[in-house]
């Protein structure tokens, strides 16, 4: 199935990914990035993977970056569409554009602190548990119909940063999984339900 990969970073992700897109019957068309010093696009690269990079700095609206991007998709006429790190906001009209194709990964055991710095936000809440959560992309920023989660437990000693390597580790494994449930046909979205097989997950 042809996809393309939105980042904005590090790419630990999209590395997941490209390691396992053969296995996951993905084909990565091209990975874009909204800031040109993302490593991710450096991964890319070694994989032989079409890069973009759209600066949203650019751009005089939300509206106008999210028109470009969607050019830029576009050209590629991609099944799905994988937001793995991508910090952007998206405007309602872009998230109704790509609606049922386009999957992001979120930090946090959803519902729970949706947005940015979950790990540092987890420790001061004192949360015992933490872990990652994939969702349909909706027009609600993180609220879209959850299709799977991992979690980790989170120990008295723990770090941002010893948290953010733990919840990465799930994270490289359960993405794959899913993309993987939609490249095989069996991940749909209905309505505002995230749907496995045909059953309401
Ligand atoms: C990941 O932890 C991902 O869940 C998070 O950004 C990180 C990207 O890491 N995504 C969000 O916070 C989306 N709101 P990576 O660039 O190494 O894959």
């Amino acid at each position: 199935m042809n996809g393309i990969v939105l980042i904005s970073g590090n790419g630990s992700n999209l590395q997941s990914i490209i390691d396992h897109s053969t296995a996951i019957d993905l084909d990565i068309k091209a990975v874009i990035s909204n800031h040109s010093s993302a490593y991710g696009l450096k991964r890319a690269e070694h994989a032989n993977i079409p890069t973009h990079t759209l600066s949203h700095k650019q751009f005089s609206s939300r509206e106008k970056f999210d028109q470009a991007l969607s050019n830029i998709i576009n050209q590629y006429n991609p099944e799905i569409i994988i937001l793995a790190g991508f910090m952007r906001i998206l405007s309602a009209k872009f998230t109704h554009q790509y609606s049922g194709k386009m999957l992001n990964i979120h930090p946090s055991l959803l519902p729970k602190f949706p947005g940015l710095n979950t790990h540092q936000r987890v420790i001061e809440s004192k949360e015992r548990q933490h872990g990652v959560s994939i969702h349909f992309v909706t027009e609600q920023l993180d609220r879209g119909p959850i299709i799977a989660q991992a979690s980790v437990d989170i120990c008295d000693t723990d770090t941002t940063e010893s948290l953010t390597e733990r919840v990465l580790l799930e994270e490289h494994k359960l993405f794959p999984k899913v993309i993987h449930w939609f490249t095989q046909g069996r991940l749909k979205l209905k309505g505002n339900h995230a749907m496995l097989d045909g059953k309401v997950l």
